[in-house]
């Protein structure tokens, strides 16, 4: 497939100051807004070689905004233009102001079928200054595995789920189907998680409207130690916890979840798998989010 791995993710919002002190003092990324010339309340956060990795602007609503999806070359972007065209969906290249901003040769948009925004790009412009952050992470882990991994408002499922398999390419994973009560005849709400490089999935699909955007991002770190002292400074910051310290029965990443100012969640997690090979490997449902932890009821209470 074209797609390599997730490569960013915008975030628009009014709250740039928030965004700073939640990034950099609770997530350890490093600002590096002025030296990616960010414009009035633009933010630009660095965690590895690429140049930035999540970025906010301001907008009226706080809401995801992007999600960037990295190929390794322009005959990748191209097999992406060609696979949006054949499938008759709208996409547009990107003019010289967003691809100087998004410091990529080439960069094209479009929304899925649930209207995700998302972009496709190749040859990240990087200056390979060492990733300095605010706390003290060492190494956040991405290279060919991406940033992380996002979970996306789905509620044209089907759609979104032949989009993103047929025209983009991605695999499926693992997948979940969750009821909210006890009553057997609730339909059920679906969470597919997909996959485009070894990391166990760089997607989550979730059957539901969600008003933030997004339902949770996520980034791995090097050690459980450094997930734990990545709590240790959200409980100093006050940052409301809105998922236990717990274990993924999917990619069996180690992680806890926190409110983002925007609403919707961060996961930072450690000791995610990864898988070599796809075609060995046995697509399965979990009844279960997770092997232990991960009480999402903390994220319930005011
Ligand atoms: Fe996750």
């Amino acid at each position: 497939m074209a797609i390599k791995s997730l490569g960013y993710i915008g975030v628009s919002s009014l709250q740039t100051e928030a965004w700073r002190e939640f990034a950099c003092n609770v997530m350890g990324l490093e600002d590096v807004s002025e030296r990616c010339d960010a414009q009035p309340d633009e933010a630009y956060f660095k965690m590895d070689d690429h140049p930035y990795r999540l970025f906010v602007t301001p907008g009226d609503v706080e809401t995801l905004q992007v999600c960037g999806w990295e190929t390794n070359s322009a005959e990748g972007l191209q097999e992406v233009a060609d696979a949006l065209a054949h499938a008759g969906v709208d996409f547009t290249w990107g003019d010289t102001a967003l691809i100087s901003r998004r410091r990529v040769q080439n960069v094209l948009s479009f929304k899925d079928p649930s209207g995700n925004q998302h972009e496709a790009f190749w040859g990240v412009v990087s200056d390979f200054r060492k990733f300095n952050s605010a706390t003290g992470v060492q190494h956040f882990v991405t290279g060919e595995q991406g940033m992380g991994h996002i979970v996306l408002p789905a509620p044209n499922f089907d759609e979104t789920v032949a989009f993103l398999s047929d025209v983009l390419g991605f695999g499926l994973s693992d997948l979940m189907k969750l009821r909210f009560t006890p009553d057997p005849d609730e339909p059920v709400t679906r969470l597919w998680f997909m996959h485009c490089n070894q990391r166990h999935h760089s997607l989550g699909l979730f059957e539901m409207p969600m008003p933030a955007g997004c339902v949770h991002m996520m980034l791995e770190v090097n050690d459980v130690d450094e997930v734990g002292r990545c709590n240790d400074r959200r409980i100093a910051a006050e940052v409301k916890l809105t998922g236990t310290l717990g274990r993924h029965a999917n990619d069996h990443m180690v992680s806890f979840y926190m409110r983002s100012p925007s609403g919707f969640d961060v996961e930072i997690g450690a000791e995610g798998r990864t898988v070599s090979n796809w075609s060995d490997y046995q697509v399965f449902e979990s009844t279960v989010a997770s092997f232990w932890g991960h009480d999402f009821s903390v994220g319930q209470e005011d």
